[in-house]
């Protein structure tokens, strides 16, 4: 019998499945009921069950959908304790139509439509480190933020809203040629909860604070199918980060007070903590007066040929990006200035630093079809250095378009990931040949790995080239690149207490206080 928690196929008297331990049960095709797996006969309807070969588990256990490397980080690091106040954003997902189609279809049929639909959107919740607290009839309650803790929860369970809507509406359309249609709707909203326990089944026990889940319910309940609605609490938090509209105030069930809702559009192009900051207004800049003549020393040196590392390394929220604007600003027109950023959730993304370096580089935006990509780096690569045009395949791979290049699409992943370090090499050698540059990678206690492998290889180069590499992370990142002569490593302290009072004087909080 094959498990369809986890889709281990089990001997025949199997009462549980060996692969995930789930209860197995074999559900009758005419009643529904659910029988032992052992059962030939439905003992609710008398109908025949037969050898048949697929057999459900009606709630499977989170341990058995939970990828092993999440479930190993609730267990062994940083999960949330019990008895904690923490601040989480809850999805709640519901896909309707597929009950009805029990009329028409094989409840095995409806059972394995229904089973895909909940493996994608698991998938989207799992990418960004949600967890799926319950499965609902029709849908799911995922939490973000807890067990696992992220200061960005709130932007990652809106991603992964956006996700599962694109994964559904691709399977619907794969679905509408037989008739069959369905229709999500996905409300967030974002509260206090007070954690529980955690089982070693990794369910997360919790007590709601106030209305934190109702109100998510009904975000959900509201919004019209296919569309992601966020209550203000979640809106707050993801501002800037999407494109949404005002849905205005809904009253609640309970609730005195009417509540501001918003659709979410789409997800805008990758937008850095410091950008949406500066949306809002940023206040003057104050201090940092020593941090930044180390700086412009290392860039004087990088300029005169002598190619320099800066490791700038703090707190969230301490400054390191305001520090570089204001570098970006003092030097503009001096030097040539590419930024790439990591993703808090882009660990699993190869080369999401470079992607994102390369797409501000070269302009491309989020819609650009594959013609447009490959114009544009035909372009970019055109306007860097005449010889060029043999790195057009390796950097059109990097941005998910066809290298346009048998041989290259013939290369093993190992040769093509050498190739691909070489040409980006020959691009920032060739770059600073006609201007000095200066090459910023933000927050690498995020990046993936074959990043940073190249980061290491580039290192190498940079003593003999115009260019200024500055690194900025947060403490608790293993430095992986050792010790050289031509490394400076700055830590910007506390902002003075005088320079604090100017700051808050302006309006500002006091860099160094952590960032939601
Ligand atoms: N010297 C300063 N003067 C005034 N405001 C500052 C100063 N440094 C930082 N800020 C403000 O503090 C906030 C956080 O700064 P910033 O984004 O640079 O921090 P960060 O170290 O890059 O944090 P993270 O690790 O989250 O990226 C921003 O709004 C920024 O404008
Ligand atoms: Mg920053």
């Amino acid at each position: 019998m094959t498990c369809s928690a986890c889709g281990q196929a089990n001997p025949g008297p199997a009462q549980f499945c060996g692969g995930c331990g789930a209860r197995l049960v074999a559900v009758c095709p005419s009643c529904q009921a659910a029988n032992p797996p052992d059962n030939r006969f439905c003992h609710q309807c008398g109908g025949t069950l037969g050898s048949r070969p697929a057999a459900v588990a009606p709630a499977p256990a989170p341990r058995s959908y939970t990828p092993r490397h999440l479930a190993e980080k609730i267990l062994m690091t940083g999960a949330a304790l019990k008895g904690e106040r923490k601040q989480v954003t809850v999805l709640f997902v519901d896909v309707s139509g597929f009950t009805s189609l029990s009329e028409r279809l094989d409840p095995e049929e409806v059972h394995r439509l229904m089973s895909r639909a909940f493996d994608l959107m698991l998938a989207e919740v799992h990418r960004y480190e949600g967890t799926v607290n319950q499965f609902l009839g029709d849908g799911i309650m995922a939490i973000f933020g807890a067990p696992i803790a992220h200061e960005d929860h709130a932007i990652r369970a809106v991603h992964a809203a956006l996700g599962i809507a694109r994964a559904l509406e691709a399977y619907q359309a794969e679905l509408r040629p037989r008739g069959i249609r369905f229709q999500a709707r996905q409300g967030l909203n974002t509260g206090l909860v007070v954690v529980g326990s955690i089982g070693s089944d990794l369910r997360m026990d919790y007590t709601a604070v106030g209305d934190a889940t109702n109100v998510a319910a009904r975000m959900q309940q509201v919004g019209e199918p296919g569309r992601v609605t966020i209550s203000e609490a979640t809106h707050r938090l993801v501002q800037g980060y999407f494109e949404t509209r005002s849905l205005g105030a809904l009253s609640i069930k309970g609730k005195a007070e009417a509540i501001a809702a918003w659709e979410v559009v789409a997800a805008r192009e990758t937008r850095t903590r410091l950008e949406v900051a500066a949306d809002r207004g940023l206040t003057p800049f104050v201090g940092r007066e020593r941090e930044l003549r180390v700086l412009l020393d290392a860039f004087e040196r990088a300029r005169g040929g002598h190619g320099q590392v800066v490791f700038l390394v703090g707190e969230a929220g301490m400054g390191k990006s305001r520090l570089l604007a204001v570098l970006r600003q003092r030097i503009a027109g001096e030097a040539g200035w590419q930024e790439g950023h990591c993703l808090s959730f882009g660990r699993a993304m190869t080369f999401h630093p470079l992607v994102d370096l390369l797409r501000r580089q070269l302009g491309i935006e989020e819609g650009d079809d594959e013609a447009a990509v490959a114009a544009k780096i035909e372009r970019g690569l055109a306007g860097i250095g005449p010889d060029l045009a043999s790195a057009a395949p390796y950097l059109r791979t990097l941005l998910s378009v066809d290298p346009g290049d048998a041989e290259v699409r013939a290369m093993s992943p190992a040769q093509r990931r050498g190739e691909t370090f070489e040409a980006l090499r020959r691009v920032v050698v060739q770059s600073t040949e006609r201007q000095p540059q200066v090459l910023v990678i933000e927050d690498l206690h995020w990046i993936d790995s074959a990043s940073e492998q190249f980061l290491t290889t580039l290192i190498e180069s940079v003593p003999a080239l115009r260019v200024l590499l500055v690194f900025t992370y947060r403490p608790g990142y293993a430095n992986p690149f050792g010790e050289r002569s031509y490394f400076t490593r700055i830590v910007p302290a506390a902002l003075s207490t005088e320079e604090s009072a100017r700051n808050l004087r302006n309006g500002g909080s006091s860099p160094g206080a952590p960032t939601a």
